[in-house]
């Protein structure tokens, strides 16, 4: 049996593992024993159940398992999709016992963990990650929901999943831009928490690139720990966790501005953190330090030309809502995050290129 490591993220009576290994899919991992009854409904979506669902569904062979794919984007993340999902569960008479897995990226992660905290209250779920960025980021913690019209992730819950499968084969298949993508969130762990993580990465972003199996795990393993801890501590964000949001106010302003689709998420985040770095008392050599990774990894440092009003306006800090206040993930060193709710103005300018 392929070598596997074992991470807990610890909550309670909700803690569950996250497993990452090679060949997981392929016989590795008992998954059907994971189930909470006997029956399950796999999410996929068109891109990714074509190159594993079948060897997904293998592994639940005893079990009655069904499948659903839905079309690949997020533009599909929404309330129609989700009731498409809901539509099948109801049609194969799934129960309180049904198991719902979701196949693919962050995209399916959410959508198919928010049909499950919604379907009878609340049923069981498993995440079976394919994209990095969901490998590190979005299958852990609980965070689920769909995109509404007028804004990102509006609806949604907290439903932790019972277990996490990281099979780090399928990055094989990964387009080169998305792994990069991914890549900001890793840097992202770095930065925020754990500067000899950082190091490492310096030294290992050429192996991840060539998507080295074994150099991919370590960074997954360790990514996966970061943020369990940060989740483990927090896991509604009332405070701690939102140190998970380096980089990323500035980032959704790229997003948000650019319309969705144009920079992925990662690539805005990636140039967010730069901005966010700026905006914090650290010194010109680790901000280089910041920027000499972000390159490593291909991804942009610098963001599009936004007008400095459409910035203020992207981050809930036009002169209409300038009452709500809005806190910005500082760094006090690389390696060591903090919540601020007063940044000097004259920097914030200067960072988003007002005062040019
Ligand atoms: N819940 C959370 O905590 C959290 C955290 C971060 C991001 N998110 C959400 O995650 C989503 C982004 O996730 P993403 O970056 O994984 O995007 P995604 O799910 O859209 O996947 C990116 C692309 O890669 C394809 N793909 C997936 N796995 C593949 C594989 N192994 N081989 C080939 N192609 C593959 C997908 O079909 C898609 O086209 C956003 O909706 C974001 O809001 C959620
Ligand atoms: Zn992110």
């Amino acid at each position: 049996m392929p070598q596997h490591k074992v991470i807990t993220v610890n909550l309670g009576d909700r803690s569950y593992p996250i497993v990452i290994g090679q060949g997981l899919l392929n016989g590795g991992f008992d998954l059907a024993a994971h189930l909470r009854g006997t029956d399950c409904l796999v999410v996929s979506n068109e891109t990714v159940a074509p190159l594993y669902l079948e060897p997904l569904l293998a592994n639940l062979a005893g079990c009655q398992a069904t499948s659903i794919t839905l079309q690949d984007g997020e533009s599909f993340k929404t309330m129609p999709t989700m009731q498409t999902i809901l539509d099948e569960l109801v049609a194969t008479g799934a129960n309180r016992d049904t198991t719902v897995i979701a196949l693919g990226g962050g995209v399916i992660g959410d959508i198919a963990g928010f049909a499950a905290a919604c379907y009878m209250r609340g049923v069981a779920f498993i995440q079976v990650p394919t994209t990095l960025l969901a490998q590190v980021d979005s299958s852990v913690g609980g965070k689920t929901g769909v995109n509404h019209e007028k804004g990102k992730n509006l609806i949604g819950a907290f439903h932790q999943p019972r277990v996490v499968l990281i099979d780090t084969d399928t990055l094989a298949t990964l387009p080169q831009r998305e792994l990069q993508a991914g890549l900001a969130e890793v840097i992202k762990y770095g930065a925020i928490c754990d500067p000899a993580f950082f190091a490492w990465l310096e030294s290992n972003m050429g192996a991840l690139l060539d998507k080295d199996p074994d150099t991919l795990a370590d960074a997954i393993q360790r990514s996966c720990e970061l943020k369990a801890d940060v989740v483990a501590e927090d896991e509604r964000e009332s405070g701690r966790r939102a140190i998970l949001n380096f980089g990323h106010t500035f980032g959704h302003a790229i997003e948000h501005n650019q319309g969705y689709g144009e920079w992925l998420h990662g690539e805005a985040v990636a140039a967010g953190m730069v901005m966010a770095a700026e905006l914090s008392a650290i010194g010109e050599h680790d901000i280089d330090r910041l920027k000499r990774l972000i390159e490593a990894a291909g991804l942009p440092t610098k963001p599009p030309v936004i007008p400095a009003d459409r910035w203020l306006n992207a981050m809930g800090m036009d002169k209409k809502i300038q009452k709500k206040q809005l806190r910005f993930v500082l760094l006090h060193s690389l390696g060591d995050a903090y919540l601020s709710a007063d940044v000097e103005q004259t920097k914030l300018q200067a960072v988003i290129g007002a005062d040019s």
